[in-house]
């Protein structure tokens, strides 16, 4: 009889502990949209090109954008921002969508032609039966040889159904997020020096055609048979530092919402466990380890063996040779000679 009731307390804990576990599980990243305004369209948002391949919904919240033969399309915020939280669910165009690049991102290239920051979330499509591929990338002060791109499949298909990419960026840190699991931080060091954005963006999203880089380096081209393909964007969230174009100095920060930008984000535990499993599983190109285009890793890369050995196996001409070690030190010994 004890040793029943010894059972059943046991199965009892275990029964808890797991829903413990499960509920903190699944409110461990609710605070991340808590509280955020989602803007009307015609309230943060100007349209940038395509004309009539910018639809707005009834509910002044919801955006498609077209490419067809005539014209891609795309909008901006109609704000600059100097840090802040970025978001949109985005559902994106199905079937054959080979060569069609849709882009989420952050630029100031029209203020800064020469030492321009952009941050990145740009999706390429595929052959039919092929997955999206998303890429994020990160370039600061002008720095557009040093291209910071990393490549990931997901665990869902994109086109399906909205899901929601997000870019946290404050002085310190820059989060990439994918439905609230973090996939890509960048920590400013000193190593980056200038290159860590910070300097004031607008946010952008736009549909257009790649077809000479973005499916298998542009084997596969844009096929009008099958347009007009359409991505569509909602829950579109401006959160942050909103600076004046004209006194780029004069920052007026939203501090009505949740996400504190003053404090340096962390993420828990859990979070970077999650991000580590998700690199993990669905990473497959990073700048850090393309000896192709870098001889040495540029200074700020963390470079992990077991993450260069899988990158190897799975692309040994972009990411084989080696050993990095000797490559560090060969980078230091041009550095400082
Ligand atoms: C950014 O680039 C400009 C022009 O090249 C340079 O003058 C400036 O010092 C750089 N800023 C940082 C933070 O490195």
């Amino acid at each position: 009889m004890i040793v029943m009731k010894e059972f059943l307390f046991s199965i009892l804990l275990i029964f808890s502990i797991s829903i413990c576990s499960a509920s903190t599980s699944s409110s461990k990243y609710n605070n991340l949209r808590l509280n955020l305004p989602v803007l009307s369209f015609d309230d943060g948002y100007n349209h940038l090109f395509g004309d009539n391949n910018l639809v707005t919904h009834k509910d002044g919240k919801s955006v498609h954008l077209s490419l067809d033969q005539r014209t891609g399309s795309g909008f901006v915020s109609q704000d600059l921002y100097l840090h802040g939280f970025f978001s949109a669910s985005i559902k994106l165009p199905a079937d054959y969508t080979a060569g069609v690049v849709v882009a989420f991102y952050m630029s100031n290239g029209d203020i800064f032609e020469r030492n321009h920051d952009e941050l990145d979330f740009e999706f390429l499509g595929n052959i039919r039966g092929k997955d999206w591929r998303i890429q994020t990338n990160v370039y600061g002060n002008g720095s557009t040889k040093v291209g910071r791109e990393e490549r990931y499949g997901l665990w869902f298909d994109p086109s399906e159904d909205f899901h929601q990419y997000s870019i946290l960026w404050t002085r310190t840190h820059i989060i990439f997020y994918v439905d609230d699991i973090a996939i890509r931080e960048v920590a400013r060091s000193e190593a980056m020096g200038g290159d860590f954005p910070s300097k004031p963006m607008s946010l952008y999203a736009t549909i257009w055609d790649g077809s000479t880089w973005a499916t298998n380096g542009g084997k596969y081209k844009v096929s009008y048979k099958y347009a007009p393909y359409v991505a569509q964007f909602s829950d579109l969230v401006l959160h942050g530092c909103t600076v004046d174009p004209i006194e780029l100095s004069s920052v007026n920060c939203d501090t009505t919402a949740s996400i504190d930008l003053d404090i340096r984000p962390t993420l828990s535990s859990d979070q970077r466990a999650d991000m580590m499993n998700f690199r993990k599983k669905y990473m497959m190109y990073s700048y850090c380890y393309d000896h192709t285009r870098y001889l040495s890793p540029p200074t700020e890369c963390v470079v992990d063996s077991r993450e260069a050995e899988r990158l190897r196996r799975f692309d040994p001409i972009t990411f084989g040779k080696g050993p990095l070690s000797h490559r560090g030190r060969r980078h230091r010994r041009n550095r400082s000679g």
